[in-house]
């Protein structure tokens, strides 16, 4: 056996346009967690540009992994197996943690455990101080995915609904676009909407059949909404269309996770993903398990926390390991 100390989870994150590590101990302890953020980079383009995160991914990759070793007051002879998002996500971004994960891991004869990003969401309510126990109704909702999920075990979840069009943070990012907001939206809108009128403006909340969603006729009724004003009368009504525009995806949020929940039973919510962050989503379900905010975005913590679940692959068998763009249906 080890000695204490030792059996840390080093994760690596990359899939987007953060550049993450973590150290995670076998109780879902964080020991540390870097995230390393490249919006600035992409904001002038309006969003991510995937050549231009791979390459930036390349660059930070090692910086970050030392600097979440130093932040644990570790070295590498204390991390017992390495975690690395294997998918869904850009597939040059992902490619450059995978590699990073490999060459780390074979260099020290440890395993690697290969992490779907979405179950690392969903892990991000495992960790310490505050884990929460399945059974529960998950709402994940980040850049890329809206998704209702009957979590009924660690390592068993049935999906319930998921966005027909749109994501909800992509909701929000498009929306913001049309507002003349920063990349990334969500959280520019959820500031600006503080100051507006949430009900100045009556956007549709889609309700299509079942447990899914519909973001696609929002986006385009504001961008109908923003045509029709003159750049004074936009800027003068920017902060109640904001509002209007995300008291409509929280509805629908909300109207659905609740239904949902009814519908297996679930007497628990809970939120994970970049729009968990959101201030109106979190303050109308009160009631529901909240990731704290630097875990709702994207970071390496929550990639540890999954592997924990998750059959590490032995030394040197992973090295053909391949990335993957996008879940398959
Ligand atoms: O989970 P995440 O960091 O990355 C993905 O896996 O996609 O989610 C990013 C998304 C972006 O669309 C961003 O606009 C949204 O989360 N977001 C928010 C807020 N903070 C981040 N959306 C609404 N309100 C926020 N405060
Ligand atoms: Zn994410």
């Amino acid at each position: 056996m080890e000695g204490p100390g030792r059996a840390l989870i080093l994760g690596i994150e990359t899939s987007c346009d953060e550049t993450a590590a973590a150290l995670v101990t076998d109780e879902g302890e964080i020991r540390s967690s870097v995230v390393s953020s490249q919006a600035e980079l992409h904001a002038r383009y309006g969003g991510v540009v995937p050549e231009v995160a791979s390459r930036r991914h390349l660059e930070l990759v090692t910086p970050v992994i030392r600097e979440a070793l130093a932040e644990a007051d570790a070295t590498l002879e204390d991390v017992d197996r390495v975690a690395v998002t294997r998918g869904p996500g850009l597939i040059g971004a992902l490619l450059v943690g995978l590699a990073a994960a490999k060459a780390l891991a074979w260099s020290r004869r440890l395993p690697l455990v290969p992490v779907d990003h979405l179950d690392g969401h969903v892990a991000s309510l495992y960790l310490q101080p505050e884990p929460l126990e399945p059974p529960f109704l998950c709402l994940l909702a980040s850049g890329g995915h809206t998704m209702l999920l009957d979590v009924r075990s660690h390592t068993e979840q049935q999906l319930l609904g998921s966005t027909l069009d749109d994501a909800a943070g992509e909701a929000f990012d498009k929306g913001a676009r049309l507002l003349g907001l920063g990349y990334p939206g969500g959280r520019e809108i959820d500031v600006l909407a503080r100051e507006g009128d949430p009900s100045a403006y009556d956007f549709p909340v889609a309700r299509v059949p079942g447990l899914d969603f519909s973001f696609s006729g929002l986006k385009t009724a504001l961008l109908y909404k923003v045509r029709e004003l003159d750049a004074a009368e936009l800027e003068r009504r920017r902060a109640d269309l904001a509002a209007s525009y995300q008291r409509a995806i929280v509805t629908a949020l909300v109207e659905r996770s609740e239904a949902a929940a009814e519908q297996v039973g679930a007497d628990r919510i809970a939120v994970v993903g970049g729009v968990a962050a959101n201030s109106e989503l979190r303050a109308a379900l009160r009631g529901a398990a909240l990731a704290p905010l630097e875990l709702c975005t994207d970071n390496a913590a929550m990639i540890a926390s999954a592997a924990r679940y998750v059959e590490a692959i032995p030394f040197a068998r992973y090295l053909g390991l391949d990335a993957y763009a996008s879940t398959a249906a």
